[in-house]
């Protein structure tokens, strides 16, 4: 067994982030019952009491998901305070997450010299709102339809098999390492359109020193981004780096149209609106930024996720491995493999990667009730809408079988968002997921190579594990791969019993 040398050492830090499939017939959102009876009588305590921001920012950043249900004190609105932020309500029911989602678009204002504007990019889809926002996302959809996203199955498959062959035989190397990698290759390759080893070293070396600079006292505490701090300095200078290398690609690819033809940045370049409105390299530019940043550590993380509750529970990660072995090697048929489905879909559900979805009242909205006025800052929290037990029996074990069959109302279940901002890559996230691990759960055996269980903490603005999880990964002979196959295709021309 071998120490795995990493591949890209971009992966090495996390970025620094962050359609309801289901939906009832009714579509009405079931409110949560009272959760005040669930706490323990320190988290009620600790509900009524002021607690400092940096003590809360603290608290949230070591353990979300109790920081959440403990300041909830049960109620469905409630409050935090964060430093540089003033108060934020706080929602994490169905019924909250309908008022709040559903509400026009003119409700909600972004906020100039916000942390997204440090990361995303001040003139980024993320960062903007109103008719700006709109325009933008006119011009990116199409490179994220559904039928897109499945045309991309075999390049996601492509990139997953030329990892796992650059590996050992039989190696550990950290969960989280793997599937960052893997994430950073689509983006570089599948959206960018970067395939050379040494544009590839490039951009990799710009992402890495990128995210290594944008640490969370930067992002949290807004004094710090200031030119006579040495830490933004550095960061503007590695977010500089990273602008030259995205401006050069877009411009090599204007000036080469031949080239890139099957990546997202070539699908951009050549979107207009029917007046002939088109993004300028500039706006390029910080679109692909906020698309790395939006869609590496969200991706990875998931899937980190999957593969560790799939391992953790034997049962669950033998029943995805036959499924997967099972299904002929069309990647297009990967996506609609129920079990793996079911897996990605509980992944999403057990820790929100994103932990809330946050908005600044333009206009005065009411939720749960209460009145807020403009001005005011509202979050709905993912992990307590997808933690809720009124909704998801036992939130906290890992039950592909709940996303089999029954139908969740569609505010219930949110893992990309609803509304105006709602995540423009589901589809394409969704298929990456699905083709990613089935490619490398067919060719290799996964093991824990820890019994140690990683705790849900806050990074930036994302959550994810607290420590790398080791796994031991085994390649598998192409042989039994290709017996699988045999398999497969026997099954797939078996004709059905009379
Ligand atoms: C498992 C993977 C992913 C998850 C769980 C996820 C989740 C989300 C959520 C919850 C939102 C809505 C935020 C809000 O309402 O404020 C969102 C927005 C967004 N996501 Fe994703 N996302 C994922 C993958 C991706 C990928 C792969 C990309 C792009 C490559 C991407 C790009 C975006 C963008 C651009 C937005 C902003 C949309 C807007 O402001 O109009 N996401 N995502």
């Amino acid at each position: 067994m071998t120490h795995c040398p990493y591949q890209n050492q971009a992966s090495s830090t996390a970025l620094p982030i962050q359609q309801s499939l289901l939906h009832t017939e009714t579509g009405s959102a079931p409110r949560a019952v009272s959760r005040r009876s669930k706490l323990s009588w320190w988290q009620n305590l600790v509900a009524k009491l002021p607690v400092p921001s940096v003590i809360q920012a603290l608290w949230a950043m070591r353990d979300p998901e109790g920081f959440f249900r403990a300041r909830s004190g049960g109620s469905e609105l409630f409050t935090v305070n964060l430093p540089g932020f003033s108060t934020i309500h706080v929602t994490g029911t169905a019924a909250g997450a309908r008022e709040m989602l559903s509400a026009p678009s003119d409700v909600y204002r972004t906020i100039p010299g916000s942390p997204i504007d440090a990361v995303f990019g001040a003139n980024s889809m993320m960062a903007v709102d109103g008719e700006r926002h709109q325009r933008q996302r006119r011009l990116i959809i199409p490179c994220f339809g559904p039928g897109k996203a499945k045309g991309l199955g075999p390049s996601f498959a492509a990139i997953a098999q030329k990892y796992l062959a650059s590996l050992p035989e039989d190696c550990v190397m950290p969960l989280q390492q793997l599937m960052q990698d893997l994430a950073l290759d689509v983006i570089i390759e599948v959206i960018f359109g970067v395939h050379d080893a040494a544009g590839k070293a490039r951009f990799t070396k710009a992402i890495t020193a990128f995210v290594a600079a944008a640490t969370p006292s930067l992002l949290l505490i807004s004094k710090l981004r200031h030119r006579i701090w040495p830490p933004w300095r550095r960061f503007l200078r590695a977010q500089a780096e990273l602008d030259r290398c995205l401006l050069g690609q877009v411009r090599h690819l204007r000036t080469h149209p031949d080239e890139a033809q099957g990546s997202l940045l070539r699908v951009m370049l050549n979107t207009k609106d029917p007046s002939g409105d088109a993004l300028s390299d500039e706006e390029l530019r910080d679109e692909l930024r906020m698309l790395l940043v939006a869609g590496h550590e969200t991706t990875a993380t998931t899937m980190t996720w999957a593969v560790y509750y799939s391992l953790a529970n034997q049962n669950v990660y033998e029943k995805l491995r036959a499924e997967v072995r099972a299904a002929s090697e069309d990647v297009h048929g990967y996506e609609a493999l129920p079990y793996l489905d079911a897996v990605c879909h509980e992944a999403l559900r057990i820790h929100s990667v994103p932990p809330f979805a946050f908005r600044t009242l333009r206009k005065p909205l009411v939720v749960s009730g209460k009145e807020l006025p403009p001005g005011s800052n509202l979050a709905l929290s993912l992990m307590l809408l997808h933690g809720d037990p009124n909704v998801f029996a036992a939130p906290r074990e890992f039950r592909p079988e709940r996303f089999i069959g029954p139908k969740y109302d569609l505010f219930a279940f949110l893992p990309f968002g609803s509304g105006v901002r709602r995540c423009i890559a589901s589809s394409f996230a969704l298929s990456e997921m699905q083709v990613i691990l089935a490619t490398i759960l067919r060719r290799a055996d996964f093991s824990l190579a820890t019994t140690t269980r990683p705790k849900l903490i806050l990074k930036h603005i994302n959550s994810g594990p607290d420590r790398p999880i080791p796994v031991r990964i085994v390649k598998r002979p192409m042989a039994a791969v290709q017996d699988d196959l045999g398999l497969a295709t026997a099954i797939a021309v078996c004709p059905a019993p009379v």
